[in-house]
């Protein structure tokens, strides 16, 4: 285990003294006791600071090191603190290193380790070092070839790039040698082996080629990899036709494995993922798992290019590749959708992602430019600033120079760099001179963390039929950050004269109108715009499609939302207008219930009802829209718009409000339920899914209300569903409201579920977002007494993601509750997956980081528990840097 707490700062970067041209790799696969003999090509570099190769090693045993085939004399390296150096290599070298790990001993997922007795590596972003001895940095690539041994059980033997050979070797074993032709950077190497089935398919590329695809799975799981391999094709072609850029191997695998630390990973030509984003049917996946494993099929696939053939020279530029990915993996996503609505429906929840999570991360202690300045665990800088602040940022280069200048300026940016490791700033600098701009100031979202608030004032001169529309910037003051400057901030608008119809715009000095939306382009501190001709009264729609990762400010009466609502022809900008709608709905039921403990006698303001009604039953606007925009916010949604985060009072006011809601739209609600019960057989389409996703919401808001028809409904759904959308969705409502049927619903799935780790993590996570019961077991004993069921395993990475994470992100009041327990909770499972894996012990102890921003009587006990877990010895690196930064 690492327990380096040393701290790298971006500046101190140096380039390495020594090439890797080639390394030659031969694995002898044995649970226990893994051989691996490593060769290189190690060639020094003109300019170089000393002639000294350091190398990277963790968790090894070195068993012997030779010199040009010469077994070496000791004062010729030394080993010091995770370091292998060579003190003098001065000329082409070959050196030949044999080490010996315990992939059976990995609990961390990092390296080579077992899963279900295969084996399996993960070496994003420093898990080569824990196979071999390696400059393990990403500015060093070289080419690979690699050699696998293993017991004759063992029926699949994969690595990067094209197999070579395969066969018996003289002792029974099997063997594979493949060998990768792209030069690449040691966290992509991969290497995979044991018992798994594959499914085949080829596809023919735009350059004449026919590229093998490959699927593997588990045995069992042959027929659920179709979905998985329709997105793969979907996504080769796709970025051919979008980016003219091509599959460049003959053959590209994907492997599916159960224990996984995070989502993906793109390995060059053999991508390893989480069983649950490639496993999909009718029976374990629901229609939100499908359009999951579009994405990340899609992600993982558009890395070949942008984080393969171009690779980030540090990883402080992580974002170069991650950011550019998630925005290539959004665009693809959103061009598999065929109308209008169901795209804006991906934006919408997308921008509601960033909300919720990253913007409360760029205002916690963790907060970090997309591209950070320092780090001491790099895995704890997988975040939604670098991933999804950093998609944003490269969307506004789109939407500076359109589709096409986005295009070619890609294509420069992947031009310059093809076969190296590239800086953010590199592909800034491509950017503006394809498109002939000055990009200067656009850099300070590169170094410049905190959500940029934007204030918009505007006023109409109804004689001289002016517009004028005034932009404030303000960007918080981070300590340890120099003083904030004025970012580039495009800003789409519109503007809805008194009919709610677009006016075209016209700003002053242009003879005509251009267009109905148009991109403001902020550059200073306050600026101001006038729009002419404008004779009716105007109300403008600011930020259209969230043109910019920023919170705009605009203060609008609750009759210009409610018009906005029903008005606006930018359906992401209606949704905004409706979500503050509800927010401020929401924000009375909390007032009221501050005062009277009991909010039965309040009810949403008519016009807010009206507009919800009218929305509800338009049927111009798709079946996912309505269910999204009219979905209650979210708890963490609404915890961001209140100064202080009472857990209860808010889940409490959901709760009423819900009831109040369900109650009186109960006519249209019931109507839904039936006109969008899908019939026939299972199929996913987007369309139906938001029927689905629209029954479940009329569904939730009746079975609030407290009526029966309703709690019958979702007892059948779960009986008689033919998919798992529809018994999952009826099984959430019913433990989420804590309706008497859902202990026998919990017990039927677990039969029916047992085999199946993706079915188990699904009735993991709905019973995290469990509602006591008075008078029964608190949730948070719940939770305890499921960590002792057989089907929960603490080592798992889902299982613990499911049940732990869901519970301390978003268990809400039964998590925050006043007697401390579910913080005890959280001390002790921390602690525990700490000691054997800190990067999943990390990730679940960012749960209360926020803490600050809890009521008193909550806040001093989760500083307490925080404070407890830092005062602990032996703490992993990736759990120091959490628990330090939350409370210091
Ligand atoms: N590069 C992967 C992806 O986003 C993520 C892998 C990160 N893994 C880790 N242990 N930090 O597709
Ligand atoms: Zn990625």
């Amino acid at each position: 285990m690492s327990n380096r707490q040393t701290v790298v700062y971006r500046k101190d970067y140096k380039a390495p003294n020594h090439d890797v041209e080639t390394i030659n790799l031969v694995f002898d696969l044995i649970p226990d006791r893994t051989i691996v003999t490593s060769t290189m090509h190690v060639v020094p570099r003109e300019g170089r600071e000393s002639d000294e190769f350091e190398l990277n090693g963790e968790s090894l045993q070195l068993v012997s090191i030779k010199i040009n085939g010469q077994p070496s004399l000791t004062n010729q390296y030394a080993m010091n603190a995770g370091k292998l150096i060579f003190h003098s290599i001065k000329e082409p070298t070959d050196i030949e290193i044999v080490t010996r790990i315990n992939p059976k001993a990995n609990l961390e997922l990092s390296g080579l380790y077992l899963s279900n007795n295969n084996f399996i590596t993960q070496c994003e972003a420093e898990g080569f070092r824990r196979i071999t001895y390696f400059p393990n940095r990403p500015d060093v690539l070289a080419k690979y070839t690699v050699t696998l041994h293993a017991p004759k059980e063992c029926k699949v033997l994969l690595s990067n790039g094209n197999l070579v050979d395969q066969g018996v070797l003289p002792d029974g074993r099997k063997y594979a040698i493949w060998h990768d032709p792209f030069p690449k950077p040691s966290y992509l190497f991969a290497l995979v082996a044991g018992n798994f089935t594959v499914n085949e398919d080829k596809i023919e590329l735009n350059n004449d080629k026919t590229a093998l695809l490959q699927i593997y799975t588990e045995p069992g799981n042959e027929n659920k990899t179709v979905h998985a391999m329709d997105c793969l094709k979907k996504a080769i072609r796709w970025d051919e036709v979008r980016y003219g850029l091509t599959l460049d191997l003959e053959r590209f695998m994907i492997v599916a494995t159960n224990d996984f630390n995070m989502g993906a990973m793109e390995n060059k030509g053999l991508n390893i993922f989480n069983a649950k984003y490639v496993l999909a049917d009718d029976g374990v996946a629901t229609d939100s798992d499908y359009a999951a494993i579009e994405s990340v099929i899609g992600h993982e696939y558009f890395h070949n290019w942008t984080g393969d053939r171009v690779t980030c020279r540090d990883w402080f530029q992580l974002s170069l590749k991650e950011g550019l990915t998630v925005f290539r993996e959004q665009e693809f996503a959103s061009d598999m959708l065929g109308s209008e609505s169901a795209k804006v429906v991906k934006r919408i929840k997308d921008v509601r992602a960033l909300r919720t999570a990253q913007f409360p991360e760029d205002s916690g202690p963790m907060a970090h430019p997309i591209r950070p300045d320092s780090y001491s665990e790099i895995n704890n800088f997988y975040t939604m600033t670098v991933y999804e602040k950093g998609a944003e940022v490269v969307r506004m280069y789109q939407t500076m120079f359109g589709k096409e200048g986005f295009k070619k300026g890609l294509a420069e940016y992947l031009r310059r760099y093809d076969g190296s490791a590239a800086t953010c700033d590199d592909f800034r600098t491509a950017m503006a001179e394809a498109n002939d701009a000055d990009l200067s100031q656009f850099a300070l979202w590169y170094s410049q963390a905190g959500t940029p608030r934007v204030s918009v004032k505007t006023q109409w001169d109804e004689s001289k039929k002016t517009f004028t529309i005034t932009t404030r910037q303000s960007n918080r003051t981070l300590p340890g950050q120099p003083k904030p400057q004025p970012l580039m901030i495009p800003l789409a608008v519109g503007v809805l004269n008194d009919k709610g119809e677009d006016i075209p715009l016209q700003l002053e000095g242009e003879p005509l109108p251009v267009g109905t939306t148009r991109v403001l382009l902020l550059n200073q501190d306050v600026q101001t715009w006038t729009l002419v001709n404008v004779d009716r009264r105007p109300l403008l729609s600011l930020g259209r499609g969230f043109s910019a990762p920023v919170i705009c400010d605009m203060d609008l009466t609750r009759d210009q939302l409610v018009f906005l609502a029903k008005n606006d022809s930018d359906l992401f900008n209606r949704a905004e207008a409706f979500e503050k709608l509800s927010i401020l709905a929401i924000d009375a039921f909390i007032q009221e219930l501050r005062k009277t403990q009991n909010a039965n006698s309040l009810s949403p303001m008519e016009a807010y009802l009206a507009t919800f009604e009218e929305i509800l039953n338009d049927e111009r606007l798709s079946p996912a829209y309505r269910a999204e925009i009219l979905k209650l916010p979210s708890e963490q949604a609404i915890y961001e718009s209140q100064i202080i985060i009472e857990p209860a009072l808010i889940r409490a006011a959901c709760q009423a409000m819900q009831k109040k809601i369900g109650q009186r739209l109960k006519t249209s609600f019931e109507d839904k339920v039936k006109t969008c019960t899908t019939e026939g057989i299972y199929k996913y389409d987007p369309d139906l899914a938001g029927k689905r996703a629209l029954k479940f919401l009329s569904l939730s808001y009746l079975v609030a209300s407290g009526n029966p028809k309703g709690v019958q409904q979702t007892r059948n759904f779960f009986e008689k569903g033919n998919n798992i959308t529809d018994k999952l969705g009826a099984l959430s409502i019913a433990v989420h409201s804590g309706l008497p049927i859902r202990q026998e619903m919990l017990n039927k799935s677990s039969i029916a579920w047992a085999t199946e780790p993706l079915l188990i993590n699904k009735w993991l996570e709905v019973q995290a977002l469990a509602t006591s019961v008075h008078g029964e077991m608190p949730v948070v004993n719940k939770i305890r007494s499921l960590m002792m069921d057989p089907l929960f395993s603490i080592k798992n990475p889902n299982n613990v993601y499911s049940l732990l994470r869901t519970f301390f992100a978003k268990g809400g009041p039964e998590f925050h509750t006043l007697d401390g327990s579910g913080y005890q909770l959280w001390i002790e499972t921390v602690l525990n997956i700490d000691s054997f894996n800190p990067q999943v012990s990390a990730r679940l102890a960012r749960t209360l980081e926020n803490w600050r921003r809890y009521e008193p009587r909550l806040s001093s006990m989760m500083y307490k528990a925080l404070r407890y877990v830092s005062q602990q010895k032996n703490l992993s690196a990736d759990l120091r840097e959490i628990v330090d930064k939350a409370i210091n």
